[in-house]
């Protein structure tokens, strides 16, 4: 028999006891007490499982916010709504301009109206208004229109089977455990985070499907993913997997899995109609092929062109959609030569079928062109693609970026990135223009983010990349916030309205990045990551084969040349880019060594030299840490003490860690280049 989909939310907070937090949906006492008369009755002219949740929200809300049971009960508006009685109404289906997820706030005389013409618009417009009335809202100030910007606002989980993350850095999978899938009241508590900051699509499992994931196509797990599929749509969330391309040979006992090929063609159309036939939001897969190791069409000498095809045309029926990425390159190639460039790999592999990809295939582009470093440059695939749809990937799993041991907030970063002008066009030209569908009109585009939950109490590990998960999704629904706003709802809603709490920890969120990026590597040089792991300082760490390292420093100069004399890289962008970041001297400096070969006595625009930047930037790096402790430090007694604790104890270990990236880097250099520090530091 099938389990029985019940949606209550009596979690408790804290205490463990349930084995989960509630982050940013912790309502406390509100004394908005102008907003407080409208949470007594909530009317809908539309009864569906989505508007179900907007209701079951608005109830939470009311309790949580103002101890009042609300009253709810189906009407219409033009008929029997009582517009001179406070209370909230919600009028979906009428207003056709609202389509695509859009919703409008307003008051009607003494009622607060929100308006869809979508189930998804009313339960965001919901969110709005609970977040907008914790946040001190004057019930005057409702009088707004807003679309989400990217059609897609996606997470894809990295979650393996047997319960393991690749890249977690918050406890097991709560998807996956031993082999089996789960559902649970986690499963409800999570798609209602995520859909309180826009997210409508999911991807539960990791985009390496090996062994038992393969199997996650067949009627094998249909119930549980039926279940899953049932929750995140009454939250308005579609259900995606990853699959394995050489799935018909796995499962379905075929010599080949070449794309051209009647057998195998024939094979997925039938395999891929139960997940849509069972699944009614079920909206499609996402594939890693020809990578790292992962099948893909190169076996047959056939293109990605043709390979996503096949898929595309396999779940073309029901609507469905295949997001294909190009974090493609050969790993088993030899990089040593100065000139063979992994950041060249994407472009190269999929630049030249730009226009051959069915309208149902997004390309996944990872933001920069080698894999999530601190900084890198834009993938030049952005704006170097124009007839093709394309979303943008970004990380918040922070595996290069302090493995939620340390705390960096992304969002800054993740704007820079929106913002990046690729001068495809002479305007409408930015990232963000690219993946909403502005710059080409695509309708099938947005953002995806590598996800950082786990089954951890505070879903991501350290308290502090929740703010990467809210802030992720409140960007891709609307990129003109700014980080700081972002960071100040985040804490407001996550620790409540108090003194100093806001200030400070906005103010260790937004130095955070910056301090990242210092005390580990700075100018754009990457990686000196410990191979496999990717965690703590290792200079030469290097993956590909015994003698090479990404950065190629010798005693004489740092850095891979990527000009035009150098890789080539550079000539990927479009002009002025290309020129821009051709010569030193014109190069944004923090990607200095990323596109250029420099040598240790080079001087910076601010008068230092390469070296004594680099001993300087992993200072003050360690400093920046030291001042975060300290602000933390002042909010003992103002949080409780569970996450106050437990953020302290990362914090302090991060400062250790990042000496220790200090100490293991500047040592390196001087004894490289026997160049001492002009401050006199001892550099061991
Ligand atoms: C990185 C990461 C891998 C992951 C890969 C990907 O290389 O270290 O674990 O599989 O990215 O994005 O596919």
């Amino acid at each position: 028999m099938e389990e029985e989909v019940v949606l209550t939310f009596n979690i408790k907070k804290g205490d463990g006891t349930m084995g989960f937090e509630k982050a940013w949906l912790n309502y406390y006492k509100s004394d908005n007490l102008a907003m407080r008369d409208y949470f007594t009755v909530v009317t809908y002219n539309k009864d569906d499982s989505i508007v179900k949740s907007a209701v079951l929200e608005l109830t939470t809300a009311a309790k949580e916010l103002f101890s009042i049971d609300i009253e709810s009960s189906l009407c219409d508006m033009k008929s029997d709504v009582d517009k001179t009685r406070k209370g909230i109404h919600f009028q979906i289906g009428d207003n056709k301009d609202l389509e695509n997820e859009g919703y409008r706030i307003s008051l009607a005389d003494e009622m607060l109206l929100i308006e869809a013409y979508t189930s998804n618009g009313i339960l965001y417009g919901t969110f709005d208004l609970i977040r907008s009335t914790i946040l001190g809202a004057d019930v005057h100030s409702f009088n707004r229109t807003i679309f989400p910007k990217n059609p897609l606002r996606m997470l894809n989980h990295w979650d393996n089977m047997d319960g393991s993350i690749e890249r977690g850095y918050s406890g097991n999978s709560f998807f996956f455990e031993h082999g089996e899938v789960i559902v649970n009241e986690r499963t409800k508590a999570y798609a209602r985070l995520v859909s309180s900051v826009g997210i409508n699509a999911v991807v539960i499992n990791n985009v390496n499907v090996r062994g038992t994931a393969t199997n996650l196509i067949t009627n094998r797990y249909i119930d549980k993913l039926k279940q899953i599929g049932e929750i995140f749509a009454s939250y308005g969330i579609k259900l995606y997997l990853s699959l394995n391309f050489a799935a018909p040979m796995e499962l379905g006992g075929l010599t080949s899995a070449d794309p051209l090929d009647e057998e195998v063609r024939l094979w997925w159309k039938k395999e891929v109609q139960l997940l849509f036939k069972e699944i009614p939001s079920f909206g499609g897969f996402l594939v890693k092929a020809d990578s790292e190791g992962r099948p893909g069409p190169f076996t047959y000498q056939r293109t990605h062109a043709e390979g996503a095809n096949m898929l595309a045309e396999a779940v073309k029926p029901y609507g469905g959609l295949i997001i294909w990425r190009c974090f493609v390159y050969n790993c088993k190639q030899d990089w040593r030569d100065m000139k063979t460039d992994r950041a060249r790999a994407s472009f190269d592999n999929f630049q030249s079928l730009d226009g051959d990809f069915a309208e149902n295939v997004i390309l996944q582009v990872k933001n920069g062109p080698m894999d999530f470093q601190v900084r890198e440059p834009i993938s030049p695939l952005f704006g170097g693609m124009k007839k093709t749809n394309l979303m943008l990937e970004v990380q918040i799993a922070q595996e290069y970026t302090g493995q939620q041991r340390h705390v960096c907030y992304l969002i800054p970063m993740f704007k820079e990135i929106l913002k990046f002008r690729t001068y495809c066009k002479e305007e409408n030209d930015t990232v963000f223009d690219i993946v909403s569908g502005n710059t080409y009109g695509n309708k099938n585009a947005g953002m995806a983010a590598v996800a950082n939950t786990g089954n951890d109490d505070n879903w991501t590990g350290h308290d502090l990349a929740a703010a990467n998960l809210y802030g992720y999704g409140r960007l891709s629904f609307d990129p003109d916030l700014t980080s700081e706003e972002i960071a100040k709802e985040w804490i407001t809603l996550t620790f409540g309205m108090k003194e100093h709490v806001i200030d400070y920890i906005s103010k260790i969120l937004m130095m955070s990045w910056p301090a990242y990026e210092k005390y580990t590597s700075p100018l754009g040089i990457g990686w000196m990551v410990n191979p496999s792991h990717h965690y703590g300082p290792n200079v030469d760490g290097y993956e590909y084969d015994r003698w090479g390292t990404y950065h190629k420093a010798d005693h004489t100069a740092i850095g891979v040349d990527r000009t035009k004399n150098g890789t080539g890289y550079t000539t990927q962008y479009h002009q002025p880019n290309q020129e821009l970041y051709g010569t030193p001297e014109t190069c944004p400096e923090e990607l200095l060594l990323f596109f250029h070969r420099i040598p240790y006595t080079y001087q910076l625009k601010t008068g230092k030299t390469l070296i004594q930047h680099i001993y300087d930037s992993h200072f003050e790096g360690v400093e920046d840490v030291e001042e975060m402790v300290k602000l933390w430090e002042e909010l003992k007694g103002k949080l409780e003490e569970v996450p106050y604790h437990r953020v302290l104890h990362r914090l302090q270990e991060q400062l250790e860690h990042s000496k220790e990236w200090r100490d293991v880097i500047c040592s390196y250099f001087y004894r490289k280049t026997a160049i001492g520090d002009k401050k006199g530091r001892e550099l061991y």
